[in-house]
């Protein structure tokens, strides 16, 4: 286990790996950051909550505003509040109730939920369809919401909206990189590398560093652009809370099995990132638990059960 000797850390997966130096963000090609542009907006409900749940000063009353200001929006909302993955004892029939019941960070999900079903693109190069690309980043996002009931840390509501997020790079490079997912696992094997240190030596680039120029091209708050950009840092030297959940929340998601594709889990996990937010090997387990007991749920509530 890289920078520790403990018995009680999570078991790193991989297969002993050489470890590669703390990555840095390099510049995109001309052609990556012309196909950002591609990408269509994101729906202005969303780009509202995001401003508003990121800032400091806003109260739960800016947050009703916004919600209530999209008919679309604030059906879902009301619909997801009485579904099985959230229902309370009591029906809600008021907005605000449902608001309350779901918190910032799902209301965030359902403003993001439907673009992100819409922009979803089969990823051969990951070799994951739409759905598991979109399933992975749902049950991410799950995930922050277990992860929060048990870290020491307080994880702040946008870690939500960055789990939901992370990949976002994969679908513009599953769009204009076209290779196989058997030419990366074929460099990975040939050098020994992660997966995503095989999209670097493809590209020069990996998909972390696209979703980070995507979420900066969207005015995301500072945050957000970090646990984007730098969820396949490693080591993690450093970093802010929500980049810590978001990098554990990936991997619970893929430890549960949500999104494996190609990249398997051919992935490092830096221990100082759990240890950070207080997630010792028992409370990892009891998030995955969790995590994965809400997953079927999950599917239910977007329409892929
Ligand atoms: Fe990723
Ligand atoms: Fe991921």
């Amino acid at each position: 286990m890289p920078g520790s000797g403990a018995g009680n850390d999570v078991p790193e997966v991989g297969t002993g790996l050489p470890v590669a130096p703390e990555t840095s963000v390099m510049p995109l090609t001309a052609s990556l950051v012309d196909s950002i542009g591609t990408l269509d907006p994101l729906p202005l409900t969303a780009q509202r909550l995001i401003q508003v749940v990121a800032d400091e000063d806003s109260s739960f009353e800016d947050i009703v505003r916004v919600v209530e200001h999209d008919p679309a929006v604030g059906a879902n909302v009301l619909r997801l509040a009485n579904s099985t993955l959230y229902a309370g004892r009591f029906k809600v029939e008021r907005l605000r109730d449902a608001v309350i019941r779901l918190g910032p960070a799902t209301l965030m999900e359902i403003a993001l939920g439907g673009y992100l079903k819409r922009v979803s693109c089969k990823a051969p190069m990951y070799d994951l369809s739409e759905d598991e690309l979109f399933m992975h980043s749902a049950v991410a996002s799950l995930a922050i919401q277990e992860i929060s009931r048990e870290a020491s840390e307080v994880i702040p509501p946008t870690a939500s909206l960055a789990a939901l997020l992370h990949d976002i790079g994969k679908l513009i490079m599953a769009r204009f990189q076209k290779v196989s997912a058997a030419d990366v696992t074929r460099i990975c094997e040939e050098k020994g590398v992660s997966f995503t240190e095989g999209e670097r030596l493809l590209f020069g680039c990996d998909h972390a560093e696209v979703g980070g120029a995507i979420a900066r091209s969207w005015d995301f708050p500072a945050g957000v652009v970090e646990a984007i950009e730098r969820h396949h840092d490693f080591p993690l030297k450093s970093g802010s809370i929500s980049l810590d959940a978001v990098v554990a929340a990936n991997y619970i998601a893929k430890t549960i099995g949500v999104g494996l594709g190609a990249e398997g889990l051919n992935l490092k996990l830096d221990q100082d990132c759990l240890r950070r937010l207080g997630l010792e090997f028992d409370k990892f387990c009891r998030v995955c638990a969790r995590t994965s007991a809400r997953v079927e749920d999950l599917r239910r509530a977007y329409g892929l059960a």
